[in-house]
């Protein structure tokens, strides 16, 4: 009788088929792990290089699963540029933020352009038409925020302070465009206001980025109606500058006889100018 170490240790206690010879069982274990081991090595050697498989024929490729196809606007033929094809992927109802935004991007361009135009000391003419374009671009807006948005926000209790902060940073840059508009460009101090003004206007500009414009979009206001109202304002605030008759071409500015756009400033604004 065969003791405890010799039945746990012997081939016999592997077997299954406790009537198959030693011999096969043996057999068959071997052929087995060999099979493993030539399987696993056929893998190795089975995988092709890199650039193998780079060269190999698509159809031996594994098929990848189809992808969700992106959703991206039609572009016409003609490469013509259209709504359709410049819009956003993802659509949405432009809104007040958006109106504003357009503009502070539009007069942070106009300012760049100023820059290059006084470092290049280009004619009194040419600055103080484009610093005319900038006065009343920042006139108009800052109307529609005093006159529209700002109101809306504290009705939504907008954090009021900032809205206080925003109200005293447009009477000072009001102040410098008044200034401007009435000033020589042939003054020495005349490039220097616009530059100012600029750096007035992109302090608070980020202030309005950074601080009012989260809170108002998280603050439940109608920002869609609110822009119809205030694109409405504006495009009646631009037909009156346009409208208004010209008797001096603006160069005709000076502190005794204001330019056009002083006097448009006149009319839109007496409490600035009084
Ligand atoms: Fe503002
Ligand atoms: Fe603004």
């Amino acid at each position: 009788m065969a003791d405890d170490k010799t039945k746990r240790g012997s081939p016999d206690s592997k077997r299954l088929n406790k009537s198959e010879p030693y011999e096969m069982a043996y057999a068959r274990k071997k052929a087995k792990a060999a099979g493993k081991r030539s399987g696993t090595a056929a893998k190795k050697t089975a995988r092709p290089s890199a650039k193998a498989r780079a060269t190999a024929a698509p159809a031996a490729r594994k098929p990848r699963a189809a992808k969700t196809p992106v959703r991206s606007a039609p572009r016409p033929p003609s490469g013509e540029k259209t709504t359709e094809n410049t819009a956003p992927r993802t659509m949405k109802t432009a809104d007040a933020i958006d109106l504003l935004t357009d503009d502070h991007l539009q007069v942070s361009a106009l300012f760049k352009q100023y820059e290059k135009l006084a470092k290049k000391k280009a004619p009194a003419a040419q600055r103080q038409t484009l610093a005319g374009e900038i006065c009343a671009m920042l006139r108009t807006h800052t109307t529609i925020e005093e006159e529209i948005f700002y109101p809306a926000a504290r009705k939504a209790r907008i954090e009021a302070s900032l809205l206080d902060e925003a109200d005293i940073e447009h009477a000072s840059a009001k102040d410098l465009i008044g200034q401007i508009e009435s000033g020589n460009p042939a003054d020495d101090h005349y490039d220097a206001r616009v530059k100012v003004l600029g750096e007035y206007i992109t302090h608070h500009v980020v202030e309005e980025h950074t601080e009012m414009f989260p809170k108002c979009r998280r603050g439940g206001m109608d920002l869609v109606g609110l822009r119809e109202r205030m694109a409405a304002r504006k495009a009646e605030l631009e037909g009156q500058l346009t409208d208004r008759p010209v008797d001096n071409p603006p160069m005709a500015a000076s502190a005794e006889s204001p330019g056009i756009l002083t006097r448009i400033g006149d009319t839109l604004f007496p409490a600035i100018h009084p």
